[in-house]
């Protein structure tokens, strides 16, 4: 008889990340539980398209459910489930601003609900996706996960330290192993159209000007997809202890300047340049320090930014 593959639920399974995630859980022999209520932060259809390579997979279950939907979420989840890696979110710095409240609710109250289905269901291992926006003004850089002094400036930001005690809450009162990843800005195949890669491709393609943000010395410690990924399902896997904090980046902080250098010469052609004021809710610079994860979960990012852009050319060119 065939062994029964363990179950992992993947919250945000159709968005950017979710979706590399379902995909490398299913190559390695896992049965995933999608749940995602296609958030129309951006277009659904980007989202269906994100799912296309497993949407019919017999290993998949996909719950179109939104996470705040507590008791939808217990009555839908009536597996066994050996893990949650819980990505679902309202993403995005600059849109909480304009909307602090729904952030709060989903990026709060919905991390708690999924923290109330491990307790109630014993699910052991909770894998949580949190953000270098966290550190937020904090000059002390590259950032490092023990350093206690968090500044956020935005209210996306205070919702993921937000996120992450409570995960520290469940993890001491229940046993909850709790494992915040604060990614850093992650790019490659299916990224946000939000986010600025994916934007300025786009506009330098069909020649229209890009918003060009402050003076172009603003940093960001740009980390590829396929790193990313191998750290979550490290974190998966890590049970030395109930309680961790993870830097996931790139240990290399890239300017705004020679991010769209890059740019301009892998898609070879010239960005026509639309200059305007820094942003509310921005911050200068992002820099990981990412021994801890390289220490504990055999983090490696592997990817220089001009292939990851390269990857992430071919695949918008499709
Ligand atoms: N992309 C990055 O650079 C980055 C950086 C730091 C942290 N993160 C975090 O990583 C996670 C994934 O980010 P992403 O870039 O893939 O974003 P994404 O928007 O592509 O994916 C998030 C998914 O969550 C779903 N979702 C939103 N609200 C929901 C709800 N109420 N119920 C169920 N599903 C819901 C959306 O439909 C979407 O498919 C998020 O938690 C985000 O905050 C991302």
């Amino acid at each position: 008889m065939p062994t029964q593959k363990d179950n992992i639920i993947v919250t945000g399974g159709a968005g950017f990340i979710g979706s590399h995630v379902v995909e490398h859980l299913l190559q390695h022999n896992y049965a995933v539980t999608v749940i995602d209520n296609f958030d129309p932060f951006y277009d659904k259809k980007i989202k269906q398209k994100n799912t296309s390579s497993f949407i019919s997979n017999p290993d998949v279950t996909f719950l179109e459910l939104d996470i705040l939907d507590k008791s939808q979420l217990q009555n839908q989840l009536c597996g066994d489930y050996k893990a949650i890696i819980h990505l679902a979110a309202k993403a995005g710095v600059r849109p909480s601003i304009e909307n602090p409240t729904s952030y709060q609710a989903v990026n709060v109250a919905g991390t708690q609900n999924m923290l109330e289905i491990a307790r109630v269901k014993g699910i052991k291992q909770f894998v949580f996706a949190s953000s270098s926006s966290v550190y937020g003004v904090n000059k002390n850089i590259p950032w490092q996960e023990n350093d206690g002094l968090l500044f956020p400036i935005s209210p996306y930001a205070s919702t993921k330290i937000s996120a992450e005690l409570m995960g520290h809450v469940y993890s001491h009162l229940y046993g909850i192993r709790f494992l915040a990843l604060r990614f850093f800005t992650v790019y490659g195949p299916r990224q946000r159209p939000d986010l600025a890669i994916h934007a300025f491709s786009k506009k330098i393609l069909n020649n229209q000007p890009i918003n060009f943000f402050g003076d172009g010395s603003t940093k960001r410690d740009y980390t590829y997809i396929d790193d990313i990924v191998a750290g979550v399902y490290s974190a998966l896997h890590y049970t030395s202890s109930d309680y961790e904090v993870f830097n996931l980046g790139n240990h290399h902080a890239i300017s705004l300047t020679e991010m769209v250098n890059t740019l301009e010469i892998v898609f070879e052609k010239k960005a026509i340049i639309n200059k305007l004021p820094e942003q509310m809710g921005d911050v200068s610079i992002t820099y990981a320090d990412i021994s801890k994860a390289q220490r504990l979960l055999n983090y490696n990012p592997q990817t220089p930014f001009n292939v990851g852009v390269a990857n992430f050319k071919t695949w918008l060119l499709k």
